[in-house]
């Protein structure tokens, strides 16, 4: 059955006709789903039959989003913590071992319906493609079930065995790390599609993340990184010379990384939720891009250094702090999100693309930064099928 989308006064298709327009803009458009994917993509008038027309008025159309960072699979609360650093404490990664305690601590059933509202919370702001990491079990068996878990809502699951060691391994990360690569991975690594590591001081050395990463490639995942979130590091250059997938956070960046980024294939996704929420400097995004390197934008969505899901809270970060256009963080958020998890069925609308479809309440894709704090996404397709109208 083909359901055609028609009165769409903006469309976003990110297949850029040209350079001035990244975005692919379409005015007065129409697009048509058939079978979970888009079937037609062009100007109203030229529309072709269907089974079903929904006439959307004159709303802009972009794609959903693809948050490519995320932490969704945890139990408890850190509202204290975060009511605390508002009060002028640091942030610092030690509060990760008081969710790994209750994560721990909760039910597979507990976990999962975790997992199901946060979804559902993002998907009612747009987010059709969401990455899930593990990382708070740090135990083979809780690594192992978060991952299932995870495994259960999406195809983009990430083993983040190397969050931080954990408390039982104090004072013997490299133990811990051993660990990690041999029985934690032999584990893990059938339930997951990526493996990440925390190389920041105070969670993974340079050296211990490498091990790791060339661990995880070894067993056939994909490799992404967690570098510079908390101060300048050599995670950065170590990402691009493994060649990993994607670097995120990328808070401090020197000159020299961002050289070595824009030589590279590796993406640099920018979480603006963290540096909302622990209070660091933005990221200077314009640089990056300006550099010619590949940005994503992600929510990071965990209790401790972001808890949003909310892609366009990101997106009129990105814009307000962090230096990019409007249309380039939307970019960043779908095009830049689908490249960051090397997949080109999403982030896009365009024929043979996943029917992944957002109608905002306004005309313009400029409204999720213009309008901040404000619920703009209407109606939701995933696959082809209405899921928030
Ligand atoms: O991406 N940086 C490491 N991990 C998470 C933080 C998790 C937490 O504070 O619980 C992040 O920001
Ligand atoms: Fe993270």
């Amino acid at each position: 059955m083909t359901t055609l989308l028609t009165g769409i006064g903006q469309l976003v298709t990110n297949e850029a006709r040209d350079g001035s327009d990244p975005l692919g803009l379409l005015t007065d458009a129409a697009v048509q789903l058939d079978d979970g994917l888009v079937s037609w993509v062009g100007a109203g008038a030229d529309a072709p039959a269907s089974d079903v027309v929904v006439d959307l008025g004159g709303r802009a159309v972009i794609p959903g989003f693809v948050d490519s960072h995320s932490h969704i699979v945890f139990a408890g609360d850190r509202s204290a913590e975060f009511e605390a650093r508002m009060a002028g404490r640091p942030y610092s990664a030690g509060g990760i071992r008081s969710t790994v305690a209750a994560t721990r601590a909760a039910t597979n059933d507990e976990l999962a319906d975790r997992v199901r509202s946060l979804l559902t919370e993002a998907l009612l702001s747009g987010t059709t493609t969401m990455e899930v990491k593990s990382g708070y079990g740090l135990s083979v068996d809780d690594e192992r079930r978060l991952l299932e878990i995870a495994g259960r809502f999406t195809d983009e699951v990430t083993f983040l065995g190397a969050h931080v060691v954990p408390p039982e391994f104090a004072g013997r990360s490299d133990e811990y790390v051993d660990l990690v690569v041999g029985p934690m991975l032999d584990a893990c690594a059938p339930h997951a599609r990526w493996i990440d590591v925390f190389c920041e001081s105070g969670a993974f050395t340079t050296e211990q993340s490498r091990r790791i990463l060339e661990a995880g490639i070894r067993r056939g995942l994909g490799a992404r990184m967690h570098a510079s979130q908390l101060g300048i590091g050599e995670g950065v250059r170590l990402a691009v010379d493994m060649g990993v997938t994607a670097v995120d956070h990328c808070t401090y960046l020197t000159g020299e990384d961002i050289t070595a980024l824009a030589g590279s294939e590796t993406v640099c996704t920018l979480l603006p939720g963290v540096e909302f929420s622990t209070r660091q400097p933005y990221p200077d995004a314009r640089r990056l891009l300006d550099a010619g390197v590949t940005v994503a934008i992600a929510s990071d969505c965990n209790p401790g250094s972001s808890y949003t899901s909310s892609m366009p809270f990101c997106v009129a970060i990105a814009v307000r702090e962090m230096g990019m256009t409007p249309a380039e963080a939307l970019y960043a958020a779908t095009a830049g999100g689908a490249a960051a998890l090397r997949r080109d069925d999403v982030g896009r609308i365009a024929v043979g693309s996943r029917a992944d479809v957002v109608a905002l309440s306004g005309s313009s894709h400029v409204d999720l930064a213009y309008r901040p704090g404000v619920a703009l996404v209407e109606s939701v397709w995933r696959r082809g099928r209405l899921v928030v109208s």
